[in-house]
């Protein structure tokens, strides 16, 4: 018997043996609270179930999880950290460099993961030289989603560009269409800002911007081009846009009462998840203007060590995840795409499969970035600086030419 089905039967053993469930149970801190997400992680937990492990739900609701972050605080400085928590690029680095994670490297190397896990996410789930995170997906912001019946009966075809763009909402705004579906909720600003700076400057400026945190990109003219972009798209969307879910704007969308949402592929798992069929009930579609290009987020499950070696339910957590048949299974439902190269993509969709092929045209062309937006271009508290400066502009506190004199001052603070 190998090692890792050593360590499956050893979880299932204890398990079997106390006859207490909780001995062998992974406790799992995430954001995953919507429709879609809740059926992507049915997925995982039916998984884990067949292999005798029981699931402690810990769900703490709010996209981006700055609020499972604030929560997975309290129970670090308590003594009381849970078995794996979903987390996001800098922040797992973060946890890493505190030495809050326990050790995968057995397992990786049992597995094989450096051979199959893109370079990009392997920046994000080793640390010094040590696996201390499980992949779970590659998910990326610079998409749109629009209900397809709303655009042919207004007569729009997918826009290109963004004046394409801008006249296809103003189209919308002109037949009494909400044009944007869009939740007023920082996190979500900040997501479409992600496409929006990358539309309005191209790839080498949103890295100077938003990678190299280059004083120059920031405060420039382009920078507050892209603003102004913000505030065209602020001007679009309805009168109750403020703090609302992400899903109910997606809701918005499936449902016909806007035409697009600027959101992340996690949407398509409310899509499917409402029984809607990409390319006949929806369209995705690269934001105009980074048809090449990809910015990322990767969710992973960062294990927390639990004073000594890896647990076996950790194991057998982290092996469930990598694992082929569920890296296509649960992408599959949750709109992203898997975090290895080796996944046939036979049973996704079109989105999916436009997704998966332009993730690996992106990294091989050098188009691949790092969401803002999600943890993967800078560390939390840069990222928390521009989340401010993004919202306060996008709620009129400020025009355009201040949030780039803020925005240089916000992020150099934070450095
Ligand atoms: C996560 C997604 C999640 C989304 C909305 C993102 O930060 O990466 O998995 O679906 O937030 O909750």
């Amino acid at each position: 018997m190998s090692f890792m089905k050593n360590l499956k039967a050893t979880a299932a053993v204890v398990a079997l043996s106390t006859g207490v469930a909780q001995a062998a149970d992974v406790e799992v801190l995430h954001w995953w609270t919507s429709g879609g997400e809740a059926a992507a992680l049915n997925v995982l937990k039916g998984d884990l179930e067949g292999q005798g492990i029981g699931w402690q739900d810990m769900p703490v609701a709010g996209g981006g999880g700055e609020q499972a972050m604030t929560v997975l605080r309290a129970r670090v400085t308590a003594g009381n950290a849970p078995t794996a928590v979903q987390m996001l690029g800098f922040d797992i680095q973060d946890w890493a460099k505190e030495g809050a994670l326990a050790n995968l490297n057995d397992l990786a190397a049992a597995e094989g993961w450096d051979d199959v896990v893109p370079e990009a996410l392997q920046g994000f789930a080793k640390h010094d030289g040590k696996w201390i995170s499980a992949p779970v997906n590659v998910h990326s912001t610079n998409w749109v989603w629009a209900n397809k019946a709303v655009l042919d009966t207004n007569g729009i075809a997918v826009p290109e560009t963004w004046d394409d763009f801008a006249a296809a909402v103003d189209a919308l705004s002109a037949a009494g269409i909400t044009p944007i579906a869009h939740g007023g909720q920082a996190w979500q600003d900040a997501t479409v800002f992600d496409a929006v700076v990358m539309s309005t400057g191209g790839p080498d400026f949103y890295k100077a911007a938003f990678i190299d945190l280059d004083e120059e990109a920031l405060g420039s003219d382009t920078m507050k081009e892209a603003f102004d972009r913000m505030a065209f798209i602020r001007a679009n969307v309805d009168d109750n846009f403020s703090g609302r879910d992400w899903n109910l704007a997606t809701a918005m969308v499936i449902n016909g009462d806007a035409g697009f949402q600027m959101m992340g592929d996690w949407a398509k798992g409310e899509f499917l998840n409402a029984g809607k069929v990409p390319g006949q009930d929806f369209l995705c579609f690269r934001f105009p203007g980074t048809q090449n290009q990809v910015t990322f987020n990767a969710d992973q499950f960062a294990m927390f060590d639990q004073g000594g070696a890896v647990s076996a339910e950790q194991s057998a957590l982290a092996q469930a995840i990598l694992s082929p048949t569920f890296q296509s299974a649960f992408n599959v439902v949750k709109g992203s795409v898997p975090a290895r190269t080796d996944v046939s993509d036979a049973d996704f969709d079109d989105c999916g499969k436009q997704g998966m092929k332009d993730l690996a045209a992106a990294a091989s062309s050098g188009n691949l970035f790092g969401s803002m937006a999600h943890g993967h271009a800078a560390p939390a508290s840069i990222k928390n600086a521009v989340y401010d400066v993004v919202t306060a502009h996008f709620n009129g506190e400020y025009d355009s030419a201040t949030a780039v004199t803020e925005l240089v001052d916000a992020v150099s603070i934070a450095k």
